[in-house]
């Protein structure tokens, strides 16, 4: 038996290897034809620039660009949609140029391509790991479908700053579970196999540092330490790396005052060489010449030097790899050993995706019309929305709602609209194509249900990718509004923001309900006080006075496709919510940026009376929903916590245990945390870091026993001495359902 696998695995190495070879063969043979202008070529990517299927190009720009293609001087382009397109630019790269060199076609498929998820930071409050792998694997058979072969997702930039809008495209601010779910997006996306036709090739973006922007303000500078970079907002590339992710994405921002794209240390030394990460890295939209206006290029020419030495493989969108690479190798600038190596990077992906042996492999009209928002990818995004919502708050416990004999007022410009809550980011999307609150609520026919805006959000007729034009004076519709409610049991108010108001550049410096909102919530709460608060929002919003006056908060994000009936399932009870925030809710903007892992200060404040230590004036450190929170309609006890030795060695493990029982009367999930505190370092560390978490599902009455494991390896940081080690010591680990979470046990890490 040992014989035959040991003739096994020979074999398999030897299969694996002989591909490997035939690969790099199939490669090497290949640059050795090309020239160093289908090389640069390569490494040029550029936007769908016409309309393949329809008339030729016209202008400068467009035949420039043409041409180019014809001649073999585009590798890949992004955001060309659908099987035609796609065939047509394919046909042009693979029959028009000199060697055929297939294209490969990049999308943003951020949550869904035409069936919309949540947004990613919903769907990180989820904790699911499979269901997250499952939406991408899902999103990627649908893009797959439509011709494409590859996603500039996942976006893992840990954030802690709500002003930032693109905190909506990530999993929240902690890197323990944002590795996993790196993880779990990047195997979702690429499958087991890179060249089976329904599966995509990931990128992991922005590397690095994108989520740090100062104030919350986009593109801006970020600024953090060596050991945050390390311990913070590196360990999800590093996990999405460990996945096999084929494509990374560096940043816009700078990091130690060097633009990420020109960052050497980051790209060739740390990726490409410690991780040894063998695909390739693409830049950021024209992130190589805004080197430039960044002040570290002098130009053009300087921008493509900088950002080939420090490893950025393919120019998106500047076409300065383009226009330049071939006058900086012929000027000795750079070797041409750097372009072999950008090349063959790119070239693998290609092949690996098959696109070598049939470049229209992912073009089948049949396959699309199957494919696109099936039934069973319908129902994906109905289980995944619910599961996302985050129950803030149910005092009084209004809800669940009772399902006969009541009569509810539905309030709010968001209840009726099918198009926000489908989120930026939308790829895909059909305008309206989500289902509303109010269509929803529409169904549970036993109580009367009265339905007025309010307010609008936006003055009529705003194209929703403008920032401004905010409603902050037409209160016309607030009366009608209050009429319902006066005559309501129960008023459910659906609020936020519309989908566009997060996303890229879309930086806010007041985080409440924007426009008019808050004002019509007040007024409303003045009329009846049995409130049940519904927010749609693509980023932690300022809820305080909400939450002082509110009985009931539901935070319900940008759900996509099944968004109205995922929220409706919610508030009458037929799904408990389970989902527990990943952000941190400020208790004021003042806060951010808010974090539950924060370091102790060597004044840490304890009550706001403390004049001269580490707080403010006029609120409280603490987040006013903090990172780890989320209710449901039934309770969970945690008892009988207790850790099997208080002496751990660098070479044993611990066993932490609990128990967990449903102590109310419905069935609910709930989502069992441990955190530790290492409590002395080498650098100041953190107060409490998540280390571990079970989904469990319980019945009322049910108790399960909940174990984690608990060896050096979980306790490692990147230390003062540069390294990743567990440092013998003091550590506390506490056990709940939130990170707030008192109770501790304590043990030693010994030698
Ligand atoms: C710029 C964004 O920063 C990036 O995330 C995105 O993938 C590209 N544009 C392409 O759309």
């Amino acid at each position: 038996m040992k014989n035959y696998l040991i003739v096994l695995l020979i074999s398999y190495v030897s299969f694996s290897l002989s591909q490997n070879t035939e690969k790099e063969k199939f490669i090497d043979d290949l640059i050795s034809k090309m020239t160093l202008v289908e090389k640069a070529g390569q490494m040029n990517q550029y936007n769908g620039f016409f309309d393949a299927t329809g008339e030729m190009p016209e202008g400068d720009y467009q035949t420039k660009r043409y041409n180019e293609l014809k001649n073999g001087q585009v590798g890949s382009m992004l955001n060309v949609i659908g099987v035609d397109e796609i065939k047509a630019f394919q046909r042009i790269a693979v029959e028009d140029t000199r060697l055929g060199i297939p294209l490969i076609f990049g999308h943003d498929v951020i949550h869904g391509y035409k069936t919309i998820f949540p947004i990613p930071l919903a769907e990180s409050c989820t904790w699911d790991m499979d269901l997250i792998k499952k939406t991408a694997r899902t999103a990627a058979r649908e893009a797959s479908a439509d011709g494409l072969n590859w996603t500039f997702a996942p976006m893992v930039d840990i954030s802690r700053d709500a002003r930032w809008g693109r905190v909506m495209e990530g999993a929240g601010e902690d890197p323990f579970l944002g590795s996993l779910i790196a993880k779990a997006r990047v195997q979702g996306f690429q499958g087991d196999n890179l060249s089976d036709i329904s599966t995509i090739a990931a990128c992991a973006k922005h590397y690095a540092g994108y989520g740090f922007s100062e104030a919350g303000r986009d593109y801006n500078t970020a600024d953090f330490n060596h050991y945050t970079l390390h311990n913070t907002i590196l360990p999800p590339f590093k996990a999405a790396n460990d996945a096999g992710v084929k494509t990374f994405m560096n940043a816009f921002n700078t990091i130690d005052e060097i633009p990420a794209t020109g960052h050497k240390i980051l790209q060739r030394d740390i990726l490409k060489k410690d991780w040894a990460f063998d695909g390739f890295i693409v830049s950021d939209w024209g992130s190589i010449e805004q080197m430039i206006p960044h002040g570290f290029a002098r130009d053009g020419n300087h921008a493509a030097e900088l950002a080939i030495l420090a490893g950025s493989d393919m120019d998106m969108e500047s076409s300065l790899y383009v226009n330049e690479l071939v006058k900086l190798v012929e000027n000795g600038k750079i070797g041409i050993s750097l372009i072999d190596d950008a090349v063959r990077r790119i070239l693998n992906v290609k092949y690996d995706l098959g696109l070598f042996e049939n470049p229209y492999k992912y073009c089948d009209k049949k396959r699309s019309e199957k494919e696109l928002m099936s039934e069973k990818n319908m129902n994906l995004a109905l289980e995944v929305a619910m599961k996302s919502i985050v129950l803030l708050k149910n005092e009084s416990e209004l809800l669940p709602l009772n399902k006969n004999n009541q009569t509810i007022a539905l309030i709010g410009p968001l209840a009726s609209d099918k198009n926000s809550s489908l989120g930026n980011w939308r790829s895909q999307a059909i305008s309206n194509s989500a289902t509303s609150v109010l269509e929803a609520m529409t169904n549970y026919s036993g109580n009367k249900l009265f339905y007025e805006k309010g307010v609008d959000l936006y003055y009529n007729n705003t194209d929703f990718h403008n920032r401004v034009n905010l409603n902050f004076d037409d209160r016309s519709e607030f009366n009608k509004a209050k009429t319902v409610a006066e005559k309501a049991d129960i008023v459910v108010m659906v609020l936020g923001e519309e989908g566009y108001q997060s996303g890229e550049g879309r930086s806010r410096t007041n985080i409440k309900l924007p426009g008019l909102q808050l004002e019509l919530l007040k007024e409303i709460y003045e009329i009846n006080k049995n409130i049940v608060l519904v927010v749609n929002s693509g980023r932690p919003l300022d809820l305080s006075w909400e939450d002082e006056n509110i009985p009931t908060i539901v935070q319900a994000w940008q759900l996509g496709s099944r968004s109205g009936e995922a929220i409706a399932k919610v508030l009458y009870g037929d799904y408990n919510p389970s989902g527990k925030l990943t952000m941190s809710f400020p208790r004021n903007v003042g806060q951010v940026p808010i974090y539950y892992n924060f370091k102790n200060t060597g004044r840490p404040s304890t009550s706001i009376e403390q004049v001269t230590n580490s707080g403010y004036a006029d609120v409280e450190n603490s987040a006013l929903y903090p990172f780890g929170h989320g209710l449901s309609y039934t309770k969970f006890s945690y008892t009988d916590v207790l850790l099997d030795k208080t002496e751990l060695t660098l070479k044993s493990k611990i066993t932490l245990s609990f128990k967990i029982k449903n102590i109310g009367t419905v069935k609910g999930t709930e989502i069992a945390q441990m955190y530790i505190r290492d409590v002395v370092g080498s650098i100041a560390r953190p107060m409490r870091e998540l280390k571990g978490f079970k989904v469990v599902e319980l019945n009322p009455g049910e108790s399960k026993v909940v174990n984690f494991e608990i060896n050096a390896k979980l306790l490692e940081f990147y230390s003062y001495n540069n390294k990743w080690e567990a440092e013998l010591g003091d550590f506390q680990v506490f056990v709940g359902g939130s990170s707030d979470t008192s109770d501790f046990q304590e043990f030693e890490l010994v030698n």
